[in-house]
């Protein structure tokens, strides 16, 4: 699919067809991965954060938010609730934390590669080659940095760099491949600034990274952050905006989908804090197969607020994993076995069915 094609699905309204667009990339997501939908149990693990993104509550100038570092022994409990609900994955994510140290989290990586039979993913943000080849020989299986936006301009005005240390997420993700590590990136759909015609540009990068795995959700403004003030907004040029809602994120996930169709993609709770009542279900009929259940105890998880009134944010973990068991199956599909790991090659199942 060209970028133009991308780009006219992406401004589609007409009901016919985008049932048309859904049902391609349902078919698409059962003929490459098949009707498992795996499970990867998050842990918050920390909400200290350095970085200043424009749209995130754990920005660090956001002096509101009470911080929390959880020790290994209490994150280590919750992995040990993953295996208890057969998750196949564990992913590890916290704001960019400079205290999460390369040795610590090795040893923490370690420890869940020595004591269980888990994948492990870390989403921890921007950090040295040095770092991810740490975690990488400590066991560490997959990598999580969504690039946010392919606009330049766009991406250097809603991330301030580090003093000294441009940002590049795009060279980085490169690395990560190069280091073994199965990769997933993604973008927020809808934030400020964001045109059409970038939106479509960020999808044919997903296709030319060649992603393991794709995370995409809403924009949803959070008061304490530039982003929450209008006059720092940035405009999309001509009135280009792509809206926040529900069905763009549909028309992405769909549109991921067909042009990585082996990925694996999550129905995100960003999409399911729009809609509660089934914006998971759609997302996972809509190319979606895997789902992301918090595990981060719940003195915590309030904590972690990248964006006001999280879906999930009043729930325990095992109160998300009956949630998410009951959704798989109210869409027909079965809770997925094992780490899930990405398919590369071969269809996984036969495609006489379609
Ligand atoms: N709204 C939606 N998604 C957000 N993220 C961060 N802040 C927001 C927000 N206000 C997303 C970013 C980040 C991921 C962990 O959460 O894409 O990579
Ligand atoms: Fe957490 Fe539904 S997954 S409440």
């Amino acid at each position: 699919m060209e970028s133009d094609q991308i780009h006219a699905w992406l401004r589609e309204t007409n009901p016919a067809r985008l049932t048309h667009l859904w049902r391609m990339a349902d078919a698409t997501r059962q003929q490459y991965v098949g009707g498992e939908v795996h499970l990867r149990g998050l842990i918050e693990f920390s909400n200290h954060c350095v970085r200043l993104c424009a749209y995130c509550g754990l920005r660090a100038p956001n002096s509101a938010l009470t911080r929390y570092r959880m020790t290994q022994d209490e994150i280590m409990a919750c992995v040990r609730q993953a295996v208890a609900w057969g998750y196949g994955t564990v992913v590890l994510q916290s704001g960019e934390d400079p205290q999460v140290s390369r040795e610590w989290l090795a040893s923490l990586v370690r420890r869940i590669k020595a004591e269980t039979p888990l994948a492990v993913t870390l989403s921890v943000g921007e950090r040295s080659d040095e770092d991810l080849w740490a975690w990488r020989e400590a066991g560490a299986d997959r990598y999580l940095l969504r690039f946010e936006t392919s606009n330049k301009a766009l991406y250097d005005r809603l991330h301030p760099p580090r003093p000294g240390s441009a940002s590049d997420r795009l060279a980085m993700l490169g690395r990560l491949r190069e280091m073994g590590y199965e990769v997933g990136s993604g973008v927020m759909i809808g934030i400020p600034g964001q045109s059409y015609r970038d939106l479509a540009a960020d999808i044919a990068l997903f296709r030319e990274l060649d992603l393991d795995m794709i995370g995409v959700g809403p924009y949803l403004l959070h008061p304490n952050t530039p982003l929450g003030d209008p006059s720092f907004r940035p405009v999309a040029p001509d009135h280009d905006q792509v809206p926040a809602d529900e069905l763009t994120t549909y028309k992405v996930i769909a549109l991921s989908r067909l042009v990585c169709p082996r990925a694996n993609i999550p129905s995100t709770t960003a999409l399911a804090t729009l809609n509660r009542t089934n914006g998971r279900e759609l997302g996972l009929e809509r190319g979606a197969n895997v789902l992301m259940p918090n595990l981060t105890p719940p003195q915590y998880r309030v904590l972690y607020e990248i964006y006001p009134n999280k879906a999930c944010f009043q729930e325990t973990a095992e109160g998300c994993f009956g949630c998410m068991r009951q959704r798989i199956e109210s869409v027909g599909r079965t809770v997925g076995v094992g780490p899930g790991s990405a398919a590369r090659g071969e269809p996984v199942q036969p495609t006489a069915a379609e």
